[in-house]
């Protein structure tokens, strides 16, 4: 697919995500000569700032995240493209006066991608505003809309604002953003399974114990409390990044990589994961938040005491969940998911275990026990794919160890892209492979909206777990004994 000429419009353009994630972004891309001629990006910004005010703040955002790559040819051409429209976007005259600076003759191209990085709450106002300037028909060229997450609060709230998109919006002019699937790592998932013959014959419950998915993150919630506590981590990330790993990992080859074919597999996983009844929710979800404790050495303080944070919440801020997906190749399979703040390290991944042999066959030597097989996929910050093996040591004595074969994915020479490049890019492509269709984010509330319920009524108690540590201990989800948490990606320390 081509990139097009087009005008990135940035709803929300002076807010956090823009400054450290879209307008980097954008920079990287005309550094590596992927923004087409003619594209033009326009700030939407309520604060009083002209053209030059606007360009010295880009510099700045851009400066933060190019380190030693920036350069001043690139920025200056950068520049170019860089407009800055103010306006109140709860006020009617902010539409008008966009419209009006659209349609000065030959200035921005008629292909325009609008991206709302601004509260959810306002998504659904936007939108109706655009429509009513007519700025969303495609009469002239492509209209799109580029949705950030959360897509809802709960089931009900998704699909109350999808029901009032899709009067102004086609499905096809929606990009509902989960930026974990522009993660180059993700990507690999699918290349690692369906490139690679080997492993598709073992990719199921005869050979598969069971999998799990973590994301933990060393950081607290920053500045980011009111949002935060209103969330949770069920909501934040479980709902979203980490059934969207599940995904990939549990489906089906698709027919081809088109949109419709990837997304009609993940849709099938979601809908074969068997539900959770309130009753069951303990058995299936645990949640816990971060109290004071140590992390790389300092000491930090609890969830109750950041800043905006009321100090009864009963918030989680780490959440673990066990699911099955009931068909032909995963049926009884356990994946467990967790995810959570202030953890010992940050880190993404997706551990696969094996299956023990069928029998111990070194019985009288040293080898007692011999360890399963792991397929391991680091996310990030570390980028891997690793498979454990047992072998010999060696010596007389027959002992065994584990050691592990590595794939790595990028060389030390090979840079690593932000999630938001390859995102960015594929709008201005059409390419909607690695954004949501609604029905992925209607499944995916569907799974965890009887456990939210349950948390939302139970607000006597959470656990609490010490800040640098991995989270509570939730042991019971486990289904056998031999199963827990493996944090590790090297084989040494599990
Ligand atoms: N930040 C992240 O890391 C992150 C990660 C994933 C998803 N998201 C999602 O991305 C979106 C933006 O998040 P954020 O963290 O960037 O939020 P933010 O820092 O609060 O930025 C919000 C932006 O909206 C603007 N805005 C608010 N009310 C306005 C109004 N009436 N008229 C014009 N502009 C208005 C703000 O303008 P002012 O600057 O003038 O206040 C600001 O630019 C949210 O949907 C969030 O859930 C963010």
């Amino acid at each position: 697919m081509q990139a097009e000429p087009c005008t990135y419009i940035i709803f929300g353009a002076t807010g956090n995500l823009s400054r450290i994630k879209l307008m980097p972004a954008l920079y990287h891309l005309d550094v590596a000569g992927k923004l087409p001629q003619g594209t033009r990006i326009l700030a939407m910004g309520r604060r009083v700032w002209d053209q030059q005010k606007w360009r010295s703040e880009v510099r700045d955002m851009v400066m933060a995240k190019a380190h030693d790559a920036f350069d001043e040819q690139v920025f200056q051409r950068f520049c170019d493209r860089l407009y800055y429209h103010q306006g109140d976007l709860s006020q009617a005259e902010c539409y008008r006066t966009l419209a009006a600076t659209l349609g000065q003759a030959g200035q921005f191209s008629r292909n325009i991608a609008f991206y709302l990085s601004i509260s959810p709450a306002d998504f659904g106002n936007v939108i109706s505003h655009l429509s009513e300037n007519h700025l969303l028909s495609e009469e002239y060229g492509w209209r799109r809309v580029i949705i950030e997450k959360p897509f809802g609060y709960d089931l009900d709230s998704a699909q109350a604002l999808q029901k009032r998109i899709s009067h102004y919006l086609a499905e096809e002019q929606i990009y509902r953003i989960d930026h974990y699937l522009g993660k180059g790592m993700v990507q690999n998932v699918l290349v690692f399974r369906f490139a690679n013959v080997m492993l598709e014959p073992l990719w199921n419950r005869n050979y598969i114990d069971h999998v799990q998915i973590t994301h933990s993150e060393s950081i607290g919630i920053d500045t980011r409390g009111d949002y935060y506590n209103s969330a949770g981590a069920m909501r934040d990330m479980l709902q979203s990044h980490l059934l969207q790993m599940l995904t990939l990992v549990a489906m089906e080859p698709p027919v081809s990589m088109e949109a419709e074919a990837l997304r009609d597999e993940k849709v099938k996983v979601l809908k074969s994961i068997r539900p959770i009844p309130k009753e069951a929710v303990h058995a299936h979800a645990f949640r816990g938040q971060y109290g004071k404790g140590q992390i790389n050495g300092e000491r930090v303080g609890g969830y109750l005491e950041e800043a905006h944070i009321p100090t009864n919440s009963t918030t989680e801020t780490y959440a673990s969940m066990k699911l099955y997906i009931d068909n032909w190749r995963w049926r009884g399979v356990p994946f467990y998911l967790r995810t959570g703040k202030r953890m010992a390290k940050a880190q993404s991944s997706i551990s696969i275990c094996f299956r023990h042999p069928p029998l111990q066959f070194f019985r009288d030597t040293q080898v007692h026990c011999m360890a399963q097989n792991w397929v391991l996929l680091g996310i990030q910050p570390e980028e891997c794919i690793r498979i454990e093996m047992t072998v010999k040591e060696p010596g007389l004595e027959m002992r065994t160890r584990t050691s592990s074969l590595d794939a790595s994915f990028r060389n030390p020479n090979e840079k690593a892209t932000d999630a938001y490049e390859d995102l960015l890019l594929d709008v201005l492509k059409g390419d909607r492979s690695l954004f949501l269709r609604f029905d992925e984010v209607e499944y995916a509330w569907r799974i965890v909206d009887p456990i939210l319920q349950t948390w939302a009524i139970e607000r006597d108690y959470i656990a609490v777990y010490p800040a640098g540590s991995w989270g509570p201990e939730d042991n019971r989800l486990f289904d056998k004994e031999s199963q827990t948490w493996r944090s590790s990606l090297t084989p040494e320390c599990k």
